[in-house]
């Protein structure tokens, strides 16, 4: 008998930032982190688990995914085994939804949308904070991406304790937006699990990091209840450029960002200059995400407009939805 489930995760983008692991394996973080969970950007995935599976498959967009980029996914599989003591195998479907040639992140919306379809086709009941669990075990970002709104990933100190919840905000996420800056970048990626451990392990700024995070969630949820926008956008514009900065301490050094990242970085400036406030945020490449509020976006995109493309200038709404499960 096969038996099947499917569901939709939406990704997230950190506004206080998740950079190093405490533990490798079980994907525990060094610090708390804090997301927007974006309405434009998702997966959905379809998994069906059968007797007559020898093995995990994994359809991606329509192709058929080799064994060798597979191997993240086969070792979440197990983890789902091993939760729900099922020794079957699984085929696995999966589409992301996010614009073409956008080289957006997708892995914390496709582990939340894999860990809630596996939920749902194995009959686990799990609850959002099992959800939340399991998820980072894939991805540590896909902790968040069961929520809607803002999340906070509250490290722990073990498998048990280390999950993701949601911010109470009053649905003041509906006056804000991010706006995404697409930025084709020909240097070699660095990935966010190995530039993140290089970091932690190297650098000469990774304890000024740790020794400052905790002041930034605090502040952000305080702007948060407020619904201060310049407070809250100050906090994220200097955590993010402090992630950064760790990169750059490490031995040897890297960054992530090129010159259109910094262009992006003036652009923003000159918009708050002019009276319309902005802040932007950088992950593990060169994309710049611009966190404004609705009654600003047209100002913004109107001034990215004169220096990139249209397709490289992207708006999404803030999302209340969290997983969501189909059919
Ligand atoms: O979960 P990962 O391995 O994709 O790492 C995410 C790292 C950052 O995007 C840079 C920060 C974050 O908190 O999402």
């Amino acid at each position: 008998m096969n038996i099947s489930g499917k569901a939709r995760a939406h990704t997230n983008i950190a506004l206080i930032k998740y950079w190093g692991k405490a533990n490798e394996d079980l994907i525990i973080p060094m610090n708390n982190s804090l997301s927007v969970t974006l309405d434009k950007f998702y997966t959905e995935t379809k998994v069906t688990f059968s007797p007559d599976y020898k093995k995990d498959t994994l359809i991606l967009n329509g192709q058929e995914v080799s064994e060798e980029q597979s191997k993240k996914i086969y070792r979440f599989m197990d983890i789902v085994r091993e939760r729900s003591q099922s020794s079957l195998h699984a085929h696995i479907e999966s589409v992301n939804y996010v614009p073409t040639a956008a080289g957006l992140a997708s892995s914390a919306s496709a582990y939340a949308a894999l860990a809630a379809a596996c939920n749902e086709a194995l009959d686990l009941n799990m609850s959002d904070k099992d959800l939340s669990r399991l998820a980072r075990r894939g991805s540590g970002s896909a902790s968040r991406s069961i929520f809607g709104g803002f999340a906070e990933w509250e490290k722990g100190i073990d498998d048990e304790t280390s999950y993701a919840h949601s911010i109470e905000s009053d649905g003041w996420e509906d006056d804000l937006s991010m706006i995404f800056v697409v930025i084709n970048n020909q240097s070699k990626k660095v990935s966010s699990r190995s530039g993140m451990s290089h970091t932690r392990d190297t650098s000469r700024f990774y304890q000024y990091w740790l020794d400052h995070v905790d002041e930034d969630i605090a502040s952000v949820k305080q702007a948060i209840k407020q619904k201060d926008f310049k407070h809250l956008g100050e906090v994220i514009e200097e955590n993010g450029l402090r992630m950064h900065s760790t990169n750059l301490g490490a031995q040897p050094p890297f960054s992530y960002l090129v010159p259109e990242s910094y262009e992006v970085m003036e652009i923003v400036h000159k918009c708050r200059k002019a009276g319309y406030p902005c802040y932007f945020t950088m992950d593990a490449g060169p994309n710049v995400k611009i966190l404004v509020e609705k009654n600003n976006q047209q100002y913004i995109i109107d001034a990215l407009l004169e220096s990139f493309n249209e397709e490289q200038v992207i708006a999404s709404d803030i999302t209340h939805t969290g997983i969501e499960i189909m059919e």
